[in-house]
C-alpha cells in the first residue's frame, strides 16, 4: 500500500487488476473489501455505521464521543438537525455576502501581486485552504467571535498536530513542543464555542446580542435580528444539544469543510490552467451572466452551468475525499459474493470515478460528461465526491455554494497557467493534496 502511494492509489492499482469487487488485506482488518462499480454500490447504500478503528484518529478531537462513528441511532436525529441548517438555501443566503467579502480579499491581494514584475507563482491550496478555512469559521461561528484570527491560528494548531501524527514518522523533530501547544489550542476553540453558545442563549432571552457575544441585557428587542449569526450553533442551541456536542460538532464541521473545499477548488483551477479552451468557455458564461459585475448573487450561481459542471468533472478527476469507509453489521449480498456481518466495505471514490465502464477515458477532463442528458444516462452512484447514503456528507451543498462563489470570483479577474517545471503529485493527506502545492502564474484576464 505504501509502495502504491496510498491507500487511495492502491484502490486504483486493485481494481484494474482485479475488477470491481476486491477483498485486500488490511492490518487488524479481518475483511477488508472495496467495491468500485456504482451498481453494485447501491446494495451498500444503506450501511450506517463506519468502522470505528479507522476514524479513531479524531476520537481526541471529540469530548462526547467521536461523532463520525456515533451509532446509527444517535446519528439519524444529529444528521437531521445539521442538514436542516447546512443544506437549507436561507443559511447558504445569508452567508453569502461575508463569503464574497473573502473571496475579494483574497482576489484583491493576487491582483496586486500580478502587476508586480517580479510575481512569483501563487500557491493555490495553500492559498484557498486558508479561505475556504475563513470561511468555514464565520459560518460556523457566526460575526460573535471576537477574535477569528485567533480562532483560524488555534484550528491549524489542532490539525497540524492531529494530521501531522497520522503521516509523520514517530517521534519526528516536527512533533516537539506541538502536542503541548495544540492541547491549548483545542481549549482554545472550545472556549471560543461556549462564548458563543453563551451568546446564543442570551439571544434567546433578550433578542439582541452585541458584536463581542455579550448580552445586552436590558435592552428593548429592536427587531432587527442580527444576519451575522451563527446558524449552525443557534440550531444546536435550539435542540438542547449539549454543550460538549455543540462543541464536537463545530470542530468536525471546520474540519470537514475547509481542506475538501479548498482543495475542490485548486484542482479545479489546475485543470482549467491546462485545458485553455473549457476556461475559455467558463470565462465567457462568467461574462454573460455577470456583466461587469466582479462577483455573483447568490441567485446567479444557478445561472452559471457549465462553471458547475466544470467543478464536477475537477471532483470526478480529483475527488477531495479520495474514499469512504461502512461495517456491516449483517451478512451483505454484493452481486456474486456474500459479505459476512463485521465486515469493513470501502468505498474507493477515486476508483469509482475512473471506472472505464461509466467514465470512457476517464483520464481526460471533459466537463460535457455533466450535461443533463450525461448523467440522466449513468447510475446515480457513478460520481460521489459526496459519498452517498445515510452517512454522505452534510455539507455538500454548502460546499458547492462555496466552490463555486470562489470560482466565479477568481475566474471572472485572472488566467491561470500552470507554472513551468512545477510538478502537481496528488497523495492523500486527509484529503486530496498536491505533495508541493499547485503552483500557477496569474494574470488578469480582459472581459470579453
Ligand atoms: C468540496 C467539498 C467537500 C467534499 C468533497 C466533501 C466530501 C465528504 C465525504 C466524501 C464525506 C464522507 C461521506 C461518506 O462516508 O459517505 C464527508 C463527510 C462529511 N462532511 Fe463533507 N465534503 C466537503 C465539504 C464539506 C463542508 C463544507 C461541510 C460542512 C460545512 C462538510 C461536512 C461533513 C460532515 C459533517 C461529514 C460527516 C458525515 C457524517 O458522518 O454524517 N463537508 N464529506
Amino acid at each position: 500500500m505504501a509502495a502504491a502511494g496510498g491507500l487511495h492509489t492502491y484502490q486504483l492499482r486493485l481494481h484494474a487488476e482485479y475488477g470491481p469487487v476486491v477483498r485486500f488485506q488490511l492490518p487488524g482488518v479481518e475483511w477488508a473489501v472495496s467495491v468500485a462499480d456504482p451498481v453494485l454500490l447501491e446494495a451498500t447504500a444503506r450501511l450506517d455505521e463506519r468502522p470505528d478503528p479507522l476514524f479513531a484518529f479524531l476520537d481526541p478531537l471529540c469530548e462526547a464521543g467521536n461523532i463520525q462513528v456515533m451509532p446509527a441511532a444517535e446519528h439519524a436525529p444529529w444528521r437531521r438537525l445539521l442538514l436542516s441548517v447546512l443544506a437549507g438555501r436561507p443559511s447558504h443566503e445569508r452567508h453569502f455576502a461575508r463569503f464574497t467579502a473573502l473571496t475579494t480579499e483574497l482576489a484583491d491581494r493576487w491582483a496586486e501581486r500580478a502587476e508586480r514584475a517580479d510575481r512569483e507563482p501563487v500557491g493555490l491550496q495553500k492559498d484557498l485552504t486558508a479561505l475556504s478555512l475563513r470561511m468555514i469559521c464565520a459560518y460556523a461561528l457566526g460575526g460573535e467571535v471576537a477574535d477569528p484570527d485567533g480562532v483560524i491560528a488555534a484550528f491549524e494548531e489542532v490539525l497540524t498536530e492531529h494530521l501531522g501524527r497520522l503521516y509523520e514518522t514517530p517521534g519526528s523533530d516536527a512533533q516537539e513542543g506541538r502536542a503541548e501547544r495544540a492541547v491549548q489550542a483545542l481549549a482554545h476553540l472550545r472556549a471560543t464555542v461556549d462564548q458563543v453558545v453563551t451568546a446564543h442563549r442570551a439571544t434567546d432571552r433578550t433578542g439582541d446580542t452585541d458584536r463581542t457575544g455579550t448580552a445586552r441585557t436590558g435592552t428593548a428587542r429592536t427587531g432587527t435580528a442580527r444576519t451575522d449569526k451563527s446558524d449552525l450553533i443557534g440550531a444546536l442551541v435550539a435542540a438542547g444539544e449539549r454543550p460538549a456536542r455543540i462543541r464536537d460538532t463545530v470542530m468536525m464541521t471546520m474540519l470537514a469543510a475547509h481542506h475538501t473545499t479548498g482543495v475542490a477548488v485548486s484542482w479545479t483551477l489546475y485543470l482549467l490552467g491546462r485545458h485553455p479552451e473549457v476556461a475559455e468557455r467558463v470565462a465567457d458564461e462568467l461574462d454573460r451572466v455577470l456583466g461587469d459585475r466582479a462577483a455573483p448573487d447568490y441567485a446567479d450561481l444557478r445561472r452559471l452551468t457549465y462553471l458547475e459542471m466544470t467543478l464536477k468533472e475537477a471532483m470526478r478527476l480529483y475527488p477531495p475525499g479520495p474514499y469512504g469507509a461502512r461495517e456491516t453489521v449483517e451478512p451483505l449480498r454484493l452481486g456474486d459474493h456474500l459479505i459476512p456481518a463485521g465486515a469493513t466495505i470501502f468505498y474507493p471514490i477515486w476508483a469509482v470515478h475512473m471506472n472505464p465502464d461509466y467514465w470512457p477515458q476517464p483520464e481526460k477532463f471533459l466537463p460535457e460528461r455533466f450535461a443533463p442528458d450525461e448523467v440522466a444516462r449513468r447510475p446515480r452512484l457513478a460520481h460521489i465526491p459526496f459519498g452517498f447514503g445515510p452517512r454522505s456528507c452534510e455539507g455538500a451543498g454548502l460546499a458547492m455554494v462555496e466552490a463555486e462563489l470562489v470560482l466565479a470570483v477568481l475566474l471572472k479577474r485572472f488566467r491561470f497557467r500552470p507554472a513551468p517545471g512545477h510538478q502537481v503529485t496528488p497523495i492523500e493527506r486527509f484529503v486530496l493534496w498536491a505533495a508541493d502545492d499547485i503552483r500557477m502564474n496569474v494574470s488578469r484576464r480582459r472581459p470579453g
